[in-house]
């Protein structure tokens, strides 16, 4: 199973994949934790470039596309054979809403290219960590990127709302100012109701 977490900067995103990774592997499944760009070689690399460097928005996009193939192809493949749960901070929803929405690159463009960076697997589900804008710049003072600009954050938080509309089936809405266990709950709620998971 793919699971992936989604959301703006400082929406919890990290702190949710890894309790749930740890409360996975307490119960002895086989499971594995990615960060997307990165957790390969090549995508660490590729990370590091899109994070060091300003450049025009079709550069980024390919650049995270790239990142993203790598993962799926060293990485989230394998395990998926293997059977494991594969966990997921951030994927495809992110480059829709960032570069797709965000930049204002072409939507069906960036379709495309998550499907090509992807051979067209999607997740089995995505949690979409939801909070205001201010509460996530608040979290994250100081730690800012060129991501974290705030009139794009708004803009990119507006569209990950949206695409969780469109993709109702696979996206879940989960209220990212609860606290940290509550939201857990949550998350295991919903993979207990949806896949008769004992956890
Ligand atoms: P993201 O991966 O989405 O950028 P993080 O998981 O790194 O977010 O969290 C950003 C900051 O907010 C961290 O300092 C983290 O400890 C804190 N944080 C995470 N979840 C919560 C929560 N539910 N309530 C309050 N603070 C949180
Ligand atoms: P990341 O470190 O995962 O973000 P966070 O600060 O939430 O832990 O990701 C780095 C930045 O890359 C983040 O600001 C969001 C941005 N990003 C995109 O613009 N497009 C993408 O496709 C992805 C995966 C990330």
């Amino acid at each position: 199973m793919l699971i992936t977490f989604e959301g703006i900067d400082g929406s919890g995103k990290s702190t949710q994949a890894e309790l749930l990774f740890e409360h996975l592997k307490k119960l002895g499944l086989k499971v594995s934790l990615y960060r997307d760009p990165g957790s390969t070689d090549i995508a660490e690399k590729i990370r590091e470039i899109i994070l060091s460097f300003s450049m025009d928005p079709t550069t980024e996009l390919l650049l995270f596309e790239g990142a993203r193939s790598s993962l799926v192809w060293e990485k989230i493949f394998p395990d998926l054979k293997e059977g494991k749960i594969v966990i997921v901070d951030r994927f495809i929803d992110s480059t829709l809403a960032y570069q797709g929405y965000g930049r204002e690159l072409n939507l069906g463009t960036v379709n495309i290219l998550n499907h090509i960076a992807t051979r067209g697997k999607k997740p089995d589900i995505t949690f979409l960590l939801n909070i205001p804008l201010e509460v996530a710049l608040q979290r994250l003072k100081g730690k800012r990127t060129r991501f974290e600009e705030e009139a794009y954050l708004r803009k990119v938080r507006d569209a990950f709302i949206l695409i969780a509309h469109q993709e109702k089936d696979r996206i879940v809405v989960l209220d990212g100012t609860k606290g940290q266990k509550e939201i857990l709950q949550d998350v295991l709620k919903v993979l207990k109701e949806r896949f008769g998971l004992d956890l």
